[in-house]
């Protein structure tokens, strides 16, 4: 029991935005493919265009330093932040409309993780499976950033006091340990942040070219959008379909092969191309040719958008650094306010 009640930390109202902040990040992989943009892209873009009606924030960041648990090259650190950046942009997220920047570009955000990692049992984060995965993915370099991201993800959401974070369903045990270190915080020190929740997307995973895992770079399993139409094809006929289906007149099992899902997003006529499956009027090669032409022909705006950003790196670095520059208010005065909360000068 605290005996002065103006004294006491909980007492004090949070400083919270009267709209919850939209904010996601998003790690610089280079050119983004299908699975980043159903799964991730294009509900930032659909989130963007909902917070302008409502009078409310959308912050998006490409996550740098989140990517240094992985990336050790300079050379490629850099671009890929900036393929990752123009892509976000011809992809349909808007300077104007959203706030877009590069993680490392607004530090306050380390300072944040650090203050936080004293509130955070180890415990917590040994058992977050990314981090377990992690551990066997990469047992040459089981760095202390692989153990802490949880930490830092949490402090890039709240630094801005956001509450509203699109995610994939793979996002799930990090945000969830988001909202308790948000919890350990507050309690310790009184009601401070919001506890962010996670906006899923329609299309939570999206499977790779081999019909059988999570498409990923890292697998090489990918359809690359912004890639130029012939890789595309390339890609597209590569792509494991229904493997029961062996000779062209067997009956296609639309519900299990990864090209008939996949075009779901390429057309409202989706149900007539898998009844062409259904039926054996339809073959394999003929969905995959029409599932690439769709592919092509859907993201042939953003192909010459991209190519344009990526050629001008300056305007693209100037768009990124103003971006960076329009939260620094916020960020500077949240930190002011949890130094003062933990009695710091
Ligand atoms: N961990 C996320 C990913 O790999 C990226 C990320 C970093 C993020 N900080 C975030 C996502 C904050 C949402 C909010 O995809």
């Amino acid at each position: 029991m605290t005996t002065d009640a103006s004294a006491s930390p909980a007492a004090r109202p949070p400083s919270l935005p009267v709209k919850p902040r939209i904010f996601s990040g998003i790690q610089p992989t280079g050119r983004p493919h299908l699975g980043n943009d159903l799964g991730a892209i294009r509900n930032y873009v659909a989130l963007q265009d909902k917070a302008a009606t409502e009078g409310r924030e959308a912050i998006y960041c490409v996550v740098d330093y989140h990517a240094l648990t992985h990336v050790h090259d300079p050379e490629l650190m850099g671009r890929q932040i900036l393929e990752m950046a123009a892509a976000l942009i011809a992809l349909g997220l808007d300077p104007k409309r959203c706030t877009l920047f590069v993680q490392s570009d607004r530090p306050e955000v380390t300072e944040l993780a650090w203050l936080f990692n004293t509130v955070t049992p180890v415990g917590w984060l040994m058992r977050t499976p990314t981090y377990k995965e992690k551990r066997l993915n990469q047992p040459e370099d089981v760095n202390t950033g692989l153990l802490t991201y949880p930490v830092l993800q949490a402090a890039d959401i709240v630094l801005y006091k956001a509450a509203l974070v699109p995610i994939g369903r793979d996002q799930a045990p990090h945000l969830e340990l988001s909202r308790e270190i948000v919890r350990a915080f507050n309690a310790r020190y009184g009601e401070t942040f919001p506890e962010p929740q996670a906006v899923y997307t329609e299309a939570p995973t999206v499977l790779g070219t081999d019909g059988s895992k999570k498409m990923s770079k890292s697998i090489g399993n990918t359809i690359e959008i912004l890639g130029e139409p012939d890789l595309i094809r390339k890609q597209v006929m590569s792509m494991v379909t229904d493997t029961q289906r062996i000779m062209r007149s067997d009956p296609g099992r639309p519900e299990v092969c990864n090209v008939c899902q996949m075009h779901r997003h390429f057309g409202a006529d989706y149900q007539e191309i898998w009844e062409g499956e259904r039926t054996a009027r339809t073959g394999c090669v003929d969905t995959k040719k029409l599932l690439a032409e769709r592919i092509i022909a859907h993201y042939a705006g953003a192909r010459e958008a991209y190519k344009e950003l990526t050629a001008d790196p300056k305007r693209l670095r100037a768009i990124l650094d103003e971006g960076a520059e329009r939260i620094r208010p916020i960020a500077e005065a949240t930190m002011a306010e949890v130094r003062e909360r933990m009695g710091l000068r």
